[in-house]
């Protein structure tokens, strides 16, 4: 990282790796557990490097011009990485938003210069965004793109997303951890986190333990069905396989309850001075199942990622 910044998309990836040390054995010696500081980067989420990476591949391939609005469907993070990228940039940005996400997304979104359409929800209930919900506001912004001529993301469906991750993430805690890495656990939205994640790792050595983490009642990877869409962990398991899903890099799903992510989120908090939002509880939490298991020999490093910052939520 450099000391003196250009503009604060320079600020965005290398972030550091945490020992949770006070969450997983102190003394090391039943593995240690790491997690991706995401939430310090401008946007504060993981989403920056992702909104980086299609800002830039998108003037490169020439879909993106100078001056031309950008339009994506957002539960909020990667509207504020787009917002901050954008405002760099000086591309126009528009979201659109489902009404269930919180209201302290839409006005981060706002103070970053973005124009925020909220779309009324389809099953979900405010705080608790489904498949539906989400179809709903991409059709909002596919009907903007087309009116305005802007660029459209595409966040589900565009490489770039998954490549910011095989690019950056990947590489990074790779390199930091000279390749002494066991396993690595990320929660699913897009699933850009753990398909370009876990591509690059398995890459460098295939039997690098690669699991996503999924809500009980919506396990669709791995389950195959929905119990219930509705859950605590934003921006992650919206009761589909991602369009850019790779299921060769999953070696097992782990699963979480609502219960036990507030709770391990809540523990973050307090006991490791991390003040993160429920995907990063869910990461963790996952990541905690998988040291328990036994599946991993010996003293395995296991590596999440701790996705943003709770000062997002209203409820934590
Ligand atoms: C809070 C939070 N956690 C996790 C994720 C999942 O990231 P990905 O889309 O790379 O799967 C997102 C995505 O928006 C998110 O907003």
């Amino acid at each position: 990282m450099r000391k003196i910044l250009r503009n604060v998309t320079d600020f965005i990836c290398n972030t550091p790796l945490i020992e949770l040390s006070n969450t997983w054995n102190g003394d090391g010696k039943n593995g240690r557990l790491y997690a991706k500081m995401e939430f310090i980067q401008p946007g504060c989420s993981v989403k920056d490097r992702a909104a980086l990476q299609i800002i830039k591949d998108a003037y490169k391939n020439g879909r993106l011009t100078a001056g031309q609005p950008v339009v994506e469907m957002t539960s909020g993070n990667m509207g504020a990485g787009l917002a901050v990228v954008c405002g760099a940039m000086k591309n126009p940005f528009i979201a659109t938003m489902s009404e269930g996400n919180s209201i302290e997304r839409v006005k981060i979104l706002e103070a970053l210069g973005a124009k925020v359409i909220r779309v009324p929800q389809a099953d979900g209930t405010p705080g608790m965004v489904t498949g539906s919900d989400i179809a709903r506001a991409v059709e909002k912004a596919l009907e903007i793109a087309k009116e305005r001529n802007a660029f459209y993301v595409d966040q589900f469906n565009n490489p770039s997303n998954v490549a910011g991750h095989y690019l950056t993430t990947g590489p990074e805690i790779w390199n930091d951890l000279d390749g002494n890495i066991d396993a690595f656990v990320a929660s699913v939205g897009t699933g850009a986190t753990f398909v370009g994640t876990s591509r690059f790792l398995k890459e460098k050595r295939k039997s690098i333990f690669c699991a996503p983490a999924e809500p009980e009642g919506a396990a669709i990877l791995k389950k195959g069905f929905v119990v219930n869409p509705k859950h605590i962990i934003q921006g992650t398991g919206y009761s589909m396989v991602p369009p850019q899903w790779d299921p060769g890099l999953v070696d097992d799903v782990i699963t979480v309850t609502d219960e036990e992510v507030e709770m391990q989120t809540r523990l973050l908090a307090r006991d490791e001075g991390l003040y993160v939002g429920y995907s990063s509880g869910a990461n963790v939490c996952a990541a905690l199942k998988l040291l328990k298991s036994g599946i991993l020999k010996g003293n395995p490093v296991v590596v999440t990622v701790l996705c943003d910052t709770a000062y997002k939520y209203s409820t934590l």
